[in-house]
């Protein structure tokens, strides 16, 4: 399983790093790109504008077909907008929402993430 992320400010890459799974980040000059495997996306919490190339990557050709989850880092001083991003994507594109965390996650996020990816894995 891939992990295809963004990240504003570094917190979610520092997150991916420490999952040490295969990753691909999104940024303006690939969210056009296809794959052609499955994949789970983390993303950040932002507003449309800042989060929508994650949009443009999950229905950039046949690349929704293979989404199979999402997670979402945020800051829960945001209250009831926090991970929203997340909440948003797992919505339009109806698959499930794996984990929220906050900044970077702590060791017990990147080990509940691992295991939500693995019983995607075996569903
Ligand atoms: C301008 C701005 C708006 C944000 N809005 C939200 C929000 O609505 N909800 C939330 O949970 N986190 C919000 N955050 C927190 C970020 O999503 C959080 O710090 C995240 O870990 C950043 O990831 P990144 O460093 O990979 O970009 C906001 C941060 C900034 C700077």
């Amino acid at each position: 399983m891939k992990v295809v992320y963004m990240s504003m400010t570094g917190q979610t890459k520092k997150f991916v790093k420490k999952l040490e799974m295969d990753s691909l980040e999104i940024t303006m000059s690939n969210a056009f790109q296809e794959i052609y495997e499955p994949y789970v996306v983390v993303a950040p919490t932002y507003e449309i504008e800042a989060t929508s190339i994650l949009n443009d990557f999950i229905e950039t050709g046949n690349n929704q077909a293979y989404l199979k989850g999402i997670a979402g880092g945020g800051n829960r001083n945001f209250n009831t907008l926090f991970c929203f991003t997340a909440k948003d994507l797992a919505e339009q594109y109806q698959v499930p929402i794996l984990h929220m965390f906050e900044f970077q996650g702590s060791n017990y996020d990147v080990e509940y993430f691992k295991e939500k990816v693995r019983e995607l894995g075996e569903s």
